[in-house]
């Protein structure tokens, strides 16, 4: 008899740890499932591009950052950008996607993405798909999962690049702004920084006053610490004003991409203190390189976990972790239930001004900048 098939695609940036699900979920899945995955996310399921996935076509890429299938940020089937009589127009092509895993066998799809991408999952599971989530994304921003896998793996990278920086910064007796990724949720900024020992942490959640930040920069002085290292993410804004916007990427789920925030405030900075002010973005090395022991064993448990809701027809749900258990969620609790092919995000989960950890940066002398 002829085995079921499963589809698996990665949407959306790129984070490590996806290939360590695929490995898992053909290793898990294998002895009852022809597994294909779709190159470049849900263009691929469009084009009915794929390849199979195997021991052989998988083989040593657990460790590896990145993904073997490729990614796409943009391409929402549901609001898909088509070239007509030379004029570009909108269309909901999921019939197509669905027509094309018919054509394949195509019994399963296994989405590996965030907020973007498993929006579109929970819209193809609307129309009957047999779909399960698995939760990407380093900036740790979906909810229902205490972690998405790729995060660790940043902030690991974000705590080694505070060292370099620290450094430079204590040589030259320099302030050194240090802009990492998180989008509107500063759980990079806030973790990174504690683990790198920033002296300021600012978060988009915590809008920051400048003459907060330039009070913790002369305490410093006055104890004679001559440079400070701020950690900000990308999103952050200061009371009353807006985030920096870096550029818009048309068909992105989310359009826009910040970008800029450490340079304007090494700029304000520069205007209130004697020191010299540079300012670092670690922009795409954040989600580069090899993936973490933690993000591998993550990775490896959700692919597994995603290979268990498989077996017990557990569809529409996404695998999450849960008080260190594997558990899953269903798609439209994690995403809300915006309208089918609404490019509005999820619910977000963003950093409570009240969390633990802002409590425990705040009582190592760490400023938020409020
Ligand atoms: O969501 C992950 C993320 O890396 C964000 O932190 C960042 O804002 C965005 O993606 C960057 O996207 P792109 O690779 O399209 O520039």
């Amino acid at each position: 008899m002829e085995k079921k098939k499963i589809g698996i695609l990665t949407g959306g940036g790129d984070a490590p740890g996806l290939n360590a699900v695929i490995y898992s979920i053909v290793r898990a899945c294998s002895q009852d499932y022809d597994i294909i995955g779709y190159r470049f996310g849900y263009r691929g399921l469009y084009n009915n591009d794929f390849m199979p996935l195997d021991f052989t076509t998988t083989s040593g890429i657990l460790h590896r950052g990145g993904t073997i299938l490729y990614s796409s940020n943009k391409d929402n089937l549901f609001n898909y950008t088509l070239e007509e009589n030379g004029q570009k127009v909108k269309k909901d092509v999921s019939d197509v996607a669905i027509a094309n895993m018919k054509k394949e066998n195509v019994d399963v799809l296994v989405v590996l993405g965030g907020d973007g991408t498993l929006t579109s999952a929970r819209d193809f599971a609307r129309k009957g798909v047999n779909v399960i989530g698995v939760p990407k994304t380093i900036d740790n921003d979906l909810a229902c999962t205490d972690s998405t896998f790729g995060f660790d793996t940043a902030v690991n990278i974000v705590v080694e690049n505070l060292g370099r920086l620290h450094t430079t910064a204590e040589s030259h007796h320099r302030v050194m702004v240090v802009e990492v990724m998180g989008r509107s949720a500063g759980w990079i900024a806030l973790h990174a920084g504690i683990a790198g020992s920033a002296d300021i942490i600012l978060i988009p959640e915590i809008p920051y006053s400048l003459d907060k930040v330039i009070e913790k920069i002369k305490d410093r002085e006055a104890e004679q610490k001559h440079f400070t290292i701020i950690v900000v993410t990308e999103g952050a804004a200061e009371k009353g004003g807006q985030a920096v916007v870096g550029r818009i990427v048309e068909d992105s789920p989310d359009a826009v991409r910040f970008g800029g925030i450490a340079a304007k405030l090494a700029h304000d900075i520069e205007q209130c203190v004697p020191n010299e002010v540079r300012h670092c973005t670690l922009g795409h090395i954040q989600r580069g390189g090899n993936t973490s022991a933690f993000d591998r064993l993550l990775s490896v448990r959700y692919g597994v976990k995603a290979a268990e809701m498989i077996a017990k027809k557990q569809f529409g749900n996404m695998a999450c972790l849960r008080n260190g258990e594997m558990d899953f969620e269903s798609l439209e609790v994690v995403l809300g239930s915006s309208a089918t092919g609404s490019t509005a995000m999820g619910l977000s989960k963003r950093v409570d001004p009240n969390h633990e950890l802002v409590r425990v940066a705040k009582s190592v002398g760490i400023s938020l900048g409020d």
